[in-house]
Order: structure tokens, then sequence, then C-alpha cells
């Protein structure tokens, strides 16, 4: 098959079996916890890892960290290559020694799940990976960066997965600043992805199960970690630092703009910034995981002008997009998108083939109105294997 036509996940997670059994050993959250079945009274395990969620937390099961389970899932809905990362919330919560020595662990526990796992051809593997930085409060530059490090040296790892606390003080912190130039100098790719939510105040008291947290707060935190780096001006300081947005970068596209305006007004900031807020869109990655085609076909139409917003003088490409119709400008802005799943998260609720969290995706990217089936193709997986460099 063709490497352009190829399905790649993107957005794909796992806890690796050591991840999983240190979970089971703690007593609060975040927990892998064993209660009788309400319906069979077998025991039957359990996840809780949001401070607030029901406290029956969710089901949890072989999906979650048999490679054989995910190889199955990507056969079931012919998902080619998937690029897997650890689920939230990594090692946020550990002491910073207990987490660089995870860290470096889970690191070769994923990099061997990668590697011994099928072939598709001589140079492409079906699964690929990124890896844990020790990201928490205390952690040294020097843990972080042999992290990175070990990373890179291994072949099938091809970025790292991150959360939105950095060392505590969000990714927008100085000190975080010899790690981007560390991931931006060895290439790999920063999957940003969100795990507390915001306030949960905000929620009220009616009792909304999980979709509140995770239909809003999730991608608010990823708008907020996204914001605050743009407005830090970490991609002006690292112009090759890639960073890939879970759920389509959340509200960014939508309130770039604003962003924009709200900058433009404000003096301490808009000296800071080298172009416009709206710029930085189009140095970043988003996942398609948006469940609906008019969302993918706006944050296309968002990214694909960003280039509009270049200052003066700074781009050259900035003039291919000036000018151009619409449908131009979409199809500009998904040469930055790629399909994800999710996967395990929101399965199925009854029995079905398919998991219609990758049938929505995989039909909201065949809607877009605008794209062209390279486009589409493009979306599905040529991205991603440009992206992560699969296959040479
Ligand atoms: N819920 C989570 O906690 N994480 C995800 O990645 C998706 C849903
Ligand atoms: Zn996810």
């Amino acid at each position: 098959m063709s490497a352009q036509r190829l399905l790649v996940d993107v957005h794909t997670h796992v806890y690796l079996p050591r991840y999983a059994a240190f979970l089971r050993t703690r007593s609060s959250v975040p927990r892998i916890f064993t209660r009788p079945s309400p319906e069979s009274g077998k025991p039957e395990e359990r996840l809780l890892i949001l401070d607030d969620e029901p406290s029956s937390g969710r089901p949890i099961g072989a999906q979650y960290w048999e490679r054989d389970e995910k190889l199955k899932f990507m056969d079931r809905h012919a998902i080619d290559v998937s690029v897997v990362s650890s689920a939230n919330p990594w090692l946020d919560f550990l002491p910073a020694s207990t987490a660089h020595t995870l860290a470096t662990e889970l690191n070769t526990d994923l990099e061997t799940y990668c590697s011994a796992g099928p072939s598709l051809s001589d140079t492409l593997k079906r699964l690929y990976g990124f890896g844990l930085l020790p990201l928490v409060p205390g952690a040294t530059t020097a843990s972080l960066i042999s992290t990175v490090e070990q990373i890179a040296a291994l072949p099938h790892l091809k970025g790292v997965i991150m959360g939105t606390r950095g060392l505590g003080n969000g990714l927008d912190d100085a000190a975080l600043e010899p790690v981007w130039a560390a991931l931006e100098a060895a290439r790999l790719v920063v999957f940003l992805h969100p795990h507390y939510g915001v306030d949960k105040h905000a929620w009220g008291d009616k009792e909304n199960g999980h979709v509140l947290p995770l239909a809003l707060g999730f991608p608010f935190e990823t708008t907020i970690a996204t914001t605050r780096l743009v407005l830090a001006g970490v991609f002006d300081r690292y112009p090759g630092l890639r960073v890939l947005l879970a759920h389509s970068g959340g509200a960014l596209p939508q309130l770039s703009s604003r962003l924009a305006s709200c900058v433009a007004h404000d003096p301490l900031v808009a000296a800071r910034l080298q172009h416009d807020a709206r710029y930085y869109l189009g140095k970043l990655y988003f996942d398609a995981v948006a469940y609906g085609a008019e969302e993918l076909g706006f944050v296309s139409d968002a990214i694909g002008r960003a280039d509009k917003y270049a200052s003066a003088g700074a781009s050259a490409a900035a003039s291919s997009a000036k000018g151009t119709d619409g449908t131009a400008q979409k199809r500009l802005g998904a040469q930055r998108m790629l399909f994800g799943t999710d996967h395990p998260f929101f399965p199925p609720l009854s029995e079905s083939e398919k998991w219609k969290s990758v049938v929505e995706n995989l039909e909201a990217i065949d809607g877009v109105y605008g794209w062209d089936e390279a486009d589409k193709d493009a979306v599905r997986g040529g991205n991603a294997i440009a992206l992560f460099n699969l296959g040479s």
C-alpha cells in the first residue's frame, strides 16, 4: 500500500503493564482498584484518575495494557499504524526521583512494546510511541535532558507526551527553556494532552458523569496551556519545535482572533511577540479528534490563514496564503491535521463491531467541505508519516 494511503492513529493510549501495576498499589487517585461488578458480582477493575470524578471511576481492562488488544482494535478499524502514548496522568503525581526512574523504565518498555510488534514492511512498523519525561516539581534540568536523550536514542519513540503542568508552574515556565531546546534539537514531537480540566466549580452540582470535564474541561485546559506557550514566545525562540495539540487544539482556533486582538491592545504582551497571535496556529499540529466535519473544516481554515499574519517580511510562505480563496486556505490547514481515536477511552456502551468514536472521526474527515481526496489521505495518514518521519 502507498504510504500516502495509510491510516495512522496519532492519538491512542496505553497504560503499560508496569504503570498499571503501579496504579494497583496505590490507595489514592490515580489508582486502579477492584470491586465486585454490580451486575455479575464478579471482581472487576476500575480506573480512578481524575480528582473529582465519580468514585466508581471508569471500567478498565486488557484494552489499556495488552499490545494484542491494541492490534485487534487497529485491525477492526483498518488502522495501519498507531503512535501510542501513555495515558494521563503520566508521572505528574510522583516525587522527582521516582518520576525519573519510572520514566526511564516506561520509555524502555514502550520501545519494546513497539519494536516487538508486527511490521507493515521492511521499513515500517505498526507501532511507534511517544515517551515520557519526568516533568514534576523538583525535577532537575539534567534529569529532563537525559530523558530527552534516552527517548531520542530509542528508534521507535518519535516524541514525548506531556500534560500542562510542567514543573508545577505551567509550560511557560522559564525553567523549561532547556527542555524546549533539547526537544527541538532532537526533532521529537511534543504531544500536548490535557488531564486537569478547569476549576470544578464551573460544573455546578448536577450529576453529569464525566461529560463536562471531558467535553469542555479537557479542551479548555489545552487551549489555555497552548496560549501561554504562545504568549511566552516559545515558538519565536524555538521555531523548529513541533507541538501536536490534542482534541484539535480545543477552543484555540475559535478564539484565536480574539486572542490576537487582546494581545494587540496590551502593550505588555504586544511588544513581546514577533507575530500576530494567529500566526502561531500555523506552527502547530492538531489532531483530528473533533468528531465533526464542520469543526475539522473550521480548524483547517484557521490554521490555513496563519501565514497571512506573519509580521511583515518574516515569511516567504506568507504570500502563498494571501489572496487564496477559502478552499485553498482550508487545504493548506489540512496539512497540519492528523487522525486520532483516543483509544481505549470512549469504548462503545453496547456491543458493536466498530467504535463510534473511531467511525465518527473517520466520517468527519471524509465529510469536510473543501478538502479533496489528497487532503483527506494526508489527514488520515500522510501527514503523520511525514511529521514522524516513519518508514524511511
Ligand atoms: N479520558 C481521559 O482521562 N483521557 C483521555 O485521553 C481521554 C478520555
Ligand atoms: Zn487522549
